[in-house]
């Protein structure tokens, strides 16, 4: 199946609530997320039973790989048993992106119910720096004990998500870099995306990711590697020594529009086409609806066949502002 720009449709990612435990300044700023938002109703989220039906579905028409999403999609109650049922289905990868601070409870079920890999975001190592991000007063040890968890629950290689802010965490870049070398852990360096409406962002607080690469380098010397797979988001680098490797995400100084297979999969079931899309197309009211699998697949492949998106590509300063694009905690990174 492929859209207009000829990409295929592998990855699809959802996000299971709204909601979230942290108020990251880049994601849900608490002037707007703050105590009078007004989030989802629980009768407009999906239920389990059907996000498990448009899975199955999806995987059908190409999707490998399922990421959960949020908010944070570990206070979606009972996401284990989420997991489980979606690891019916045959032949997907189930991954999940979270903030860490529910892993020491949740970390054992996920990882018996199916879940395959971890994703923990962590903007630093430095309490006073990573409060003033998260804006939830989560200091940075409850995070760690997470990946401590989900380390002991047997997950592996997990990934390690540092969104970089210039003048904000970006002096902690190496320190990061350092505390996970050789510890079989990825961290990767996001650049600040232009995500949402709300986010304040402007350009000259991205730092390129050229630039992230050169200042491990001065410290721990890397070299290039190929991507794990074709389409992998992150540019990956192996420390010279074989102490492991660190990833890069450059979404604003090198757009990977041009491999973009991923659709995205609100709370309230409005599938976005784009992470900077405006517009959702819904399929909660089929679902809820009289249709028919076969309806629901012939609607997925008609919205992929006229897809055209490459908002990243596209993208420079001025455009940023120009849309009414949906905020992030609601489609989910
Ligand atoms: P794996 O390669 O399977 O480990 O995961 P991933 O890197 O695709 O997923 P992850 O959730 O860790 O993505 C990392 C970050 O990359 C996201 O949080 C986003 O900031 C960014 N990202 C992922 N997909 C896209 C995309 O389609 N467009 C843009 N602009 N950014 C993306
Ligand atoms: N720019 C870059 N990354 C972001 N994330 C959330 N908001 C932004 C943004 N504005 C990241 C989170 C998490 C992932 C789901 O997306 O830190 O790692
Ligand atoms: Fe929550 Fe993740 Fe957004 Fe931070 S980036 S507010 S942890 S959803
Ligand atoms: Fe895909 Fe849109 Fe991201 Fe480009 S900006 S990589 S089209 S989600």
């Amino acid at each position: 199946m492929t859209d207009q720009l000829g990409r295929n449709l592998r990855d699809l990612r959802i996000s299971i609530t709204d909601r979230c435990n942290f108020r990251c300044v880049y994601c849900m700023p608490r002037e707007i997320f703050g105590d009078d938002y007004a989030f989802l109703p629980r009768t407009a989220l999906l239920s389990f039973e059907e996000i498990t039906r448009l899975a199955r579905i999806f995987a059908r028409r190409g999707v490998q790989k399922i990421r959960l999403t949020g908010g944070e999609p570990l206070l979606r109650k009972g996401v284990e048993k989420l997991v489980a049922m979606l690891a019916q289905i045959p032949g997907l990868e189930l991954t999940l992106t979270t903030n860490g601070v529910l892993l020491p409870k949740l970390a054992a079920p996920l990882r018996e119910a199916g879940l395959h890999r971890l994703t923990v975001s962590l903007d630093s190592l430095d309490d006073e720096v990573f409060r003033r991000m998260n804006d939830a007063n989560v200091a940075v040890a409850e995070v760690l004990r997470g990946i401590e968890a989900a380390d002991a629950a047997g997950f592996g290689t997990i990934k390690i998500n540092m969104v970089v802010k210039r003048g904000t965490n970006d002096d902690g870049i190496v320190a990061m870099a350092s505390h996970f070398r050789g510890t079989g852990h990825i961290v990767r360096f996001i650049e600040f995306m232009d995500v949402g409406t709300s986010n304040g962002w402007n350009l000259a607080e991205v730092v390129p990711s050229r630039e992230v690469v050169d200042r491990i380098s001065n410290t721990f010397p890397l070299v290039n590697l190929e991507p794990g797979y074709s389409g992998e988001v992150a540019e990956r680098w192996g420390y010279a020594d074989g102490n492991g490797e660190i990833g890069v995400i450059s979404s604003v100084t090198q757009a990977f529009c041009g491999t973009c297979t991923r659709l995205r999969l609100s709370t309230e079931g409005q599938l976005f086409t784009c992470l900077f899309g405006e517009q959702g197309h819904d399929l909660r009211d089929l679902l809820r609806g009289a249709s028919s699998d076969e309806e629901l697949e012939a609607r997925i492949a008609g919205i992929w066949a006229i897809r055209n998106d490459r908002y990243s590509a596209l993208r420079t300063a001025q455009t940023s502002g120009l849309r009414r694009k949906v905020e992030m905690s609601f489609i989910g990174g």
